[in-house]
């Protein structure tokens, strides 16, 4: 495995999983907005350049700030762009090395990297879930999305083992250990719950809650399904750029939840040496 150089610092966030549409971008937009807006320094990559949802919605962040003159945390971005070269070995040799350019950039100047990537197994993808220090991983209230982590049995609902993704984390996961003595903290957050649909929340959470032993992740509950994650996307915004996101004040009873919703998320990622760190770093620019 291609090592970093001894400089780097960030800590890699990685949004993945190998199913479509189970809100990676969404995750990964509120998640990068929440840290910058704790303090954090926070460089983004988008490897899902091809639908560039996450560049979109960043790039349209970055046109309101100009047009508003709006003052807003906003990072710097990369996406890796597909490669146009003549041969598929060509291809993954120039986008493995713009990935290491971008990442070996952004570790050395950010406290944390946020990348997103796309909803299929892909070399890129596969890359990036090595490099993870953290993986998030969306899924939706349903069994298909259930069924890329465990196989169950569907008469007893047995869980007989890891399925296709699961395997895929725990063998990287093995492989950073062995190759470059760093583990691997897995996350994953269940998205657009349906507050309505309890006999369902109750077996998918029931579900995750068992699985997050057998395989080794941190369960969150996550997002709900709510108006505020997706209609602010033109503008490039979340409901932590309202105003009053802060103090809460003037926020609706659903606001204020989306926003315990992201900040759970958010504890989620943050390990706890940062936390420490950053308060250190507070409390010393507070005193100088
Ligand atoms: N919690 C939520 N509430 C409402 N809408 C949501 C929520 N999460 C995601 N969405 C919407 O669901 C759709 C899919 O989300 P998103 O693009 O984040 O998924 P993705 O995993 O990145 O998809 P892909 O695999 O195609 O990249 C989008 O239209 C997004 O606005
Ligand atoms: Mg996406």
């Amino acid at each position: 495995m291609k090592k970093l150089n001894a400089n780097t610092v960030g800590h890699i966030v990685v949004f993945g999983n190998e199913k479509g549409g189970c809100g990676k971008s969404t995750a990964a937009m509120h998640a990068t907005v929440a840290l910058m807006r704790l303090g954090y320094k926070v460089g983004t990559i988008d490897l899902d350049a091809r639908q560039g949802t996450f560049t979109r919605y960043l790039a349209n962040r970055f046109q309101t700030v100009m047009r508003e003159h709006k003052n807003i945390p906003t990072p710097v971005h990369m996406p890796i762009r597909r490669s146009e070269a003549a041969t598929l070995k060509e291809k993954m040799d120039e986008e493995s090395a713009f990935f290491f350019m971008a990442l070996e950039e952004q570790t050395r100047d950010n406290d944390f990297v946020v990348i997103d990537t796309p909803g299929a197994d892909s070399h890129l993808n596969r890359l990036a879930h090595r490099f993870a220090d953290t993986l998030v991983t969306p899924v939706n209230d349903s069994m298909v999305d259930l069924d890329l982590i465990a196989d169950i049995d569907p008469a007893t609902m047995d869980v007989r083992g890891p399925s296709t993704y699961a395997k895929a984390v725990m063998a990287v996961r093995e492989a950073r250990k062995k190759e470059l003595g760093l583990g691997l903290r897995w996350v994953v957050m269940r998205n657009r719950i349906n507050p309505t649909n309890l006999k369902s929340k109750r077996d998918i959470e029931a579900m995750l809650q068992d699985l997050s032993t057998r395989f080794g992740f941190t369960y969150i509950p996550g997002f709900s399904e709510r108006i505020i994650f997706r209609d602010m996307f033109l503008k490039g915004l979340t409901l932590l750029d309202l105003e009053g996101a802060e103090t809460g004040k003037g926020l609706s009873a659903s606001q204020l939840a989306a926003r315990q919703e992201v900040r759970y998320l958010t504890h989620a990622i943050v390990p706890e040496e940062m936390r420490i760190a950053l308060m250190r770093r507070k409390k010393a620019s507070n005193a100088a």
